[in-house]
């Protein structure tokens, strides 16, 4: 089976090079009569030229129709605006040139619709951004010039008590500001891979221990029992420490925040066969079932709380997942309202 363009066309000139060497030999037993040889002359001239130009129609046609295809099908992708990949119908028999331009035009048309697609996915969310950044920005801004331009005009009438209240809620708001600032730059940079997780192995448990140590005054201020448990003999992780030691603090900040005094709160670490699981666990009021999903989007929050001081901004599980991820895991959570909340991350064996 002849499958290259080159080599149908290599038989069908064979075809027409036997043809020519058969009326040859028949023209040489003839050669005796030289009026015999004349007409079979005239007449193997007139057969290899129609035959020859019989033959390059077919090749020609063959040629041409397949390419128009393409054309044709290049030119809708153009028109379409870049919009569906192409689909060439299939010739299973054929795996010629062509063939092979037609497979790797419908791959580099799928990879630009893909490209595309995440080029105006990145614009969107960039647009988005800017939006919620310039919201975010102004409520503490416009808060804080508030206070200080009251500060300002009334300072000689207030008492030192006032003067200080209304000192500590500007404060209050350039604090809430900072953090905005550094956590969006710090998400920014993390969702552009700016940033890589420097790998080492280190025992996930004794980080869970060190992270619970240090929430463990605030706990007990709060009524809450904090504690950190870990299976038997579990495996040491692969990861970037200082990045797995913010996803848990934020964690447990939200656990905190988010359970009622009285409540538990427990960071487990378990070998979970190549990963290693880490699950933060409240007994808090927990999150609707509609809105479980919607946690880990930038700015997102459950409406707010009396526990919520308004400091908070809605980036720290964003921020979370995207150090998961990078570090090729993945964060889950599961919720009960009223009865409370467990967020779980897995990490690569150390
Ligand atoms: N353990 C939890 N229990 C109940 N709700 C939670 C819990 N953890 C997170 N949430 C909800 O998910 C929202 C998003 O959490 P996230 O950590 O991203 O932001 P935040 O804590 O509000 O602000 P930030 O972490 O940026 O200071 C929270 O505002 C809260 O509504
Ligand atoms: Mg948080």
């Amino acid at each position: 089976m002849i499958r290259t363009l080159y080599g149908r066309l290599a038989v069908v000139l064979m075809a027409v090079f036997i043809t020519i060497g058969a009326l040859m030999i028949l023209a040489s037993q003839k050669m005796i009569e030289t009026q015999r040889l004349i007409e079979l002359a005239t007449d193997l001239i007139i057969g290899t030229v129609a035959f020859s130009l019989v033959a390059a129609l077919i090749v020609f046609r063959l040629l041409t129709v397949r390419l128009r295809v393409l054309s044709e099908a290049i030119e809708a992708f153009r028109a379409g605006g870049f919009s569906t990949p192409v689909r060439l119908a299939r010739d299973g028999r054929a795996d010629d040139e062509i063939q092979k331009l037609s497979t790797a035009f419908e791959e580099m048309s799928e990879r630009i619709v893909t490209q595309l697609a995440q080029l105006s996915q990145v614009d969107q969310q960039r647009r988005e951004l800017l939006a919620n950044v310039s919201h975010d920005l102004r409520t503490p801004l416009a808060s804080m010039q508030g206070y200080l331009e009251m500060l300002l005009l009334k300072a000689e009438e207030m008492t030192p008590e006032d003067r200080n209240r209304y000192l500590q809620v500007a404060t209050r708001h350039c604090e809430r500001l900072g953090k905005l600032v550094q956590d969006l730059f710090d998400l920014t940079k993390l969702e552009a891979r700016e940033v890589q997780p420097r790998l080492e192995s280190f025992p996930l448990s004794e980080l869970a221990q060190d992270v619970v140590q240090k929430f463990a005054l605030a706990a007990n201020k709060r009524g809450l029992a904090l504690l950190a448990t870990s299976g038997p003999g579990c495996p040491p992780v692969s990861a970037d420490i200082g990045m797995i030691e913010r996803v848990l603090e934020n964690l447990i900040e939200n656990a905190m925040r988010y359970t009622p005094a009285g409540g538990e709160i427990s960071v487990d670490v378990q070998a979970a066969g190549e990963r290693v699981e880490l699950t933060v666990r409240d007994t808090g009021q927990g999150i609707d079932t509609s809105q479980v999903q919607g946690v880990f989007d930038r700015y997102y929050r459950v409406e707010r709380t009396e526990s919520d001081n308004g400091s908070n901004v809605g980036l720290g599980l964003a921020i979370s997942r995207r150090i998961v991820q990078l570090h090729g895991g993945e964060i889950r959570v599961r919720s009960a309202l009223g009865k409370g909340t467990a967020f779980t991350i897995d990490l690569a064996r150390g």
